[in-house]
C-alpha cells in the first residue's frame, strides 16, 4: 500500500482512499491490484504480463497504451547508480509514468505547479500512472530492488526532460514502508513529526 508524505505540512497519508484523493486533483491515478497469488515465484517477465493481461487491458484501454513491459531492478545490477542517476532529479515526461508495482519498493516525489511538494511511497500491488507533463523524480528505497510493468503510447515518450531545477537536492528519499529493512526500519508510530 503506498504511503504519502507532504514534507511540508508534516503530513502523512497512508490509508488508499486517502492517497487516491489526494493524488486525484494533480491528475494522478493510484489504485492497487491484488498480487497474492497472481504468479509463482521468480517469474518471467512474460508469466507477469500474462498473469496481470485482464488488468493491463483496461489501462490500455483506457489510456490509449500501446505497449507493456517489465523492468528488473535489484541493488546488483551493473551501472544502477547511473541508471537511477537519470531519474532522480526533477524531470517531465512527454507522456504518462505508468507503473504497477510487482516486487520491491520506490519512491516518486511530484513537484506540482500549484501545492507543495509530496512523495508516494510504492510497493507490490500500487498501481500510479503520473500524467505526462508532471514534474517529479524518482528513487529507489534503501533495498534498491523493483520490478514493475510500464505501459507506454511510445516508448520515446519517456525519454526524461530535466527541467534544470535542483530542487530534488532538497528532499531525501527516505521510505518508511515498516516491513522490509530487518533491525532498521523506521516504524511509524516512532516518526511522530511524519504523522501529525
Ligand atoms: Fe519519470
Amino acid at each position: 500500500m503506498a504511503l504519502l508524505r507532504i514534507p511540508e505540512e508534516n503530513r502523512l497519508l497512508r490509508t488508499p482512499e486517502e492517497v487516491r484523493d489526494y493524488l486525484a486533483p494533480y491528475g494522478i491515478h493510484y489504485e492497487q491490484w491484488v498480487v497474492e497469488g497472481r504468479v509463482k515465484a521468480d517469474p518471467t517477465a512474460e508469466e507477469i504480463l500474462t498473469a496481470y493481461a485482464p488488468e493491463v487491458e483496461v489501462l490500455k484501454q483506457r489510456g490509449g497504451y500501446v505497449t507493456a513491459d517489465v523492468i528488473d531492478v535489484t541493488a546488483d545490477i551493473p551501472n544502477l547508480q547511473a541508471m537511477l542517476d537519470r531519474f532522480n532529479k526533477e524531470h517531465t515526461h512527454a507522456e504518462d509514468e505508468v507503473r504497477f508495482i510487482v516486487r520491491g519498493h520506490g519512491i516518486f516525489h511530484v513537484h506540482p505547479k500549484d501545492g507543495p511538494v509530496f512523495a508516494i511511497e510504492v510497493e507490490a500491488g500500487d498501481l500510479i500512472n503520473v500524467p505526462a507533463g508532471t514534474q517529479h523524480w524518482f528513487d529507489l528505497c534503501a533495498d534498491r530492488n523493483i520490478r514493475a510493468i510500464r505501459l507506454f503510447r511510445e516508448k520515446a515518450g519517456w525519454t526524461p526532460l530535466y527541467t534544470g531545477n535542483n530542487i530534488a537536492t532538497g528532499f531525501q528519499p527516505l521510505c518508511f514502508g515498516p516491513n522490509y529493512l530487518p533491525g532498521t526500519a523506521a516504524k511509524l508510530e516512532t516518526l511522530p513529526a511524519l504523522s501529525a
